[in-house]
């Protein structure tokens, strides 16, 4: 059977792109440029994203285009009669525990989307945007409801295929989330005021920048780049030959980058033109930002073109987490690509039945003193997320060894030895040591 491809360049990108910029960009990023002292951290993550970030990303693409095969496949065939293929089954049970709250939070999404289009958001008193967000999100059937729709978007577009499907789709939002960021863009930094969120943002403050800042960057480029969850390995299994991939991975981390800055840009001068406290997670977008939006002319345009924006975000993110679950099932199990989209999309509705009732009612069921859903975070996004990494490193360094994955990354013009020597130095030593304290520290290992 001939494996579907990407067609076109800018549809590897776009697709790439769509997984990389995410949530994560939107809430997460310019809040933490923010906090560690702005230009001075943004320096540092650069070093960090370009030192670290390409070197694995261009590693599992040479390890999905080597393999043709989803991540357990990869590990299986590059390193056969071993336990290797486990740490291809870890990245991909990591993607779909992820999705299984990433959903959860695209469903709020899309609701806010609808109560902006229709002008009700508008009409909530900001002191009440909180409980209206409390009220949501502790809605079970509501969210089980807009659940089950990202579900439904999301399967609908894998089921379509690699190239009718998710390029497709990547090539149409990405440049609809680029255009929908360009106006607000221009919206915010015209407020009286903006110049202060700007600051926020960008005014290099060193005083901020520790150990703990250095840690938080590199934490948030793999979170950023859907690095160690095999996302990149199968989009890299639908890479041509004659892909470059690494002027690919440059072009994916700068597009992610610059978003995740477009979106500070688009946040903080609005939210300190109008007197609002910069937060980072569910409380800026759902809480925040609607009172921004209030204060501002023309507000609610403004507001459904923003919770559009992060909706599309969200969505090219979810094809690809669900994406490395479906190449599993078709390659390792022979099942057609409706049937394992459809097996899992079910699966994935059930598993987040726990974490949508954990703002319900079980709220007060904890486990370790954490909920359901702040559990299944914590468990993939760090401690899985940074052990897949770890493992990538040292099975493309050591295992599947350094030569072959530079051949396979030199396939199409030779790289330099001096490049060479970099990139084994980086994904030998340097990359799985550094991932290795971040994981000492996210599970207070180690205290900074
Ligand atoms: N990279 C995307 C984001 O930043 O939101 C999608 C994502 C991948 C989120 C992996 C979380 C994650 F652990």
């Amino acid at each position: 059977m001939k494996r579907d491809s990407f067609s076109s360049k800018f549809g590897v990108i776009a697709a790439a792109a769509g997984s990389a910029i995410g949530l994560g960009n939107i809430w997460r990023f310019p809040y933490i440029v923010g906090k560690n002292g702005g230009a001075a951290f943004l320096f540092v993550y650069l070093i960090c994203i370009i030192l670290i970030g390409t070197v694995i990303m261009i590693s599992e693409l040479s390890l999905g285009r080597k393999s043709q095969s989803n991540p357990f496949g990869a590990f299986k065939m590059l390193k056969s009669s071993s336990n290797w293929k486990y740490a291809g089954f870890l990245a991909i049970a990591t993607s779909f525990i992820i999705l299984s709250f990433y959903t959860i939070i695209a469903g709020w999404v899309f609701s806010y989307f609808c109560s902006s289009i229709t002008g009700k958001l508008a009409t909530i008193a900001p002191e009440n945007l909180a409980p209206y967000f409390q009220n949501i999100a502790s809605n079970t059937p509501v969210v089980l409801l807009f659940n089950l729709l990202i579900i439904g978007i999301t399967a609908f577009i894998v089921i379509s295929g690699v190239q009718d499907g998710i390029e497709k789709y990547s090539k149409i939002l990405m440049p609809i989330l680029f255009f929908t960021l360009v106006i607000l863009i221009i919206r915010s930094v015209t407020l009286d005021g903006s110049i202060e969120g700007l600051e926020f943002l960008f005014k290099p403050d060193f005083s901020q920048l520790t150990t703990k800042s250095v840690l938080e960057a590199l934490g948030h480029s793999f979170y950023s780049l859907s690095l160690g969850m095999g996302i990149i390995i199968t989009y890299g299994s639908y890479t041509k030959n004659e892909e470059n991939l690494v002027s690919l991975s440059l072009k994916v981390i700068a597009a992610d980058t610059i978003i995740a800055l477009m979106s500070g840009i688009v946040i903080f001068p609005a939210v300190f033109a109008y007197g609002f406290e910069p937060e980072i997670g569910p409380p800026l977008i759902f809480i925040t930002l609607p009172a921004v939006f209030q204060e501002m002319p023309f507000g609610t345009i403004f507001e459904t073109l923003f919770f559009l924006l992060v909706g599309i975000a969200a969505i090219t993110s979810t094809i690809s987490l669900l994406e490395v679950s479906v190449s599993f099932l078709t390659e390792e199990f022979n099942l057609s690509r409706k049937k394992a989209t459809l097996l899992l999309s079910i699966g994935l509705f059930l598993l987040s039945i726990p974490s949508t009732l954990s703002f319900g009612a079980w709220s007060e069921l904890k486990v370790f003193s954490l909920t359901l859903f702040d559990l299944f975070d914590y468990v993939a996004s760090y401690i899985f997320l940074p052990v897949g990494g770890i493992l990538t490193c040292i099975f493309v360094g050591w295992v599947w060894g350094t030569k072959n994955a530079f051949k396979e990354i030199s396939s199409n013009g030779m790289y330099s030895f001096k490049g060479y020597n970099i990139y084994n130095i980086i994904i030998k030593y340097l990359a799985p040591i550094a991932i290795f304290i971040i994981l000492l520290y996210s599970t207070n290992i180690i205290k900074l």
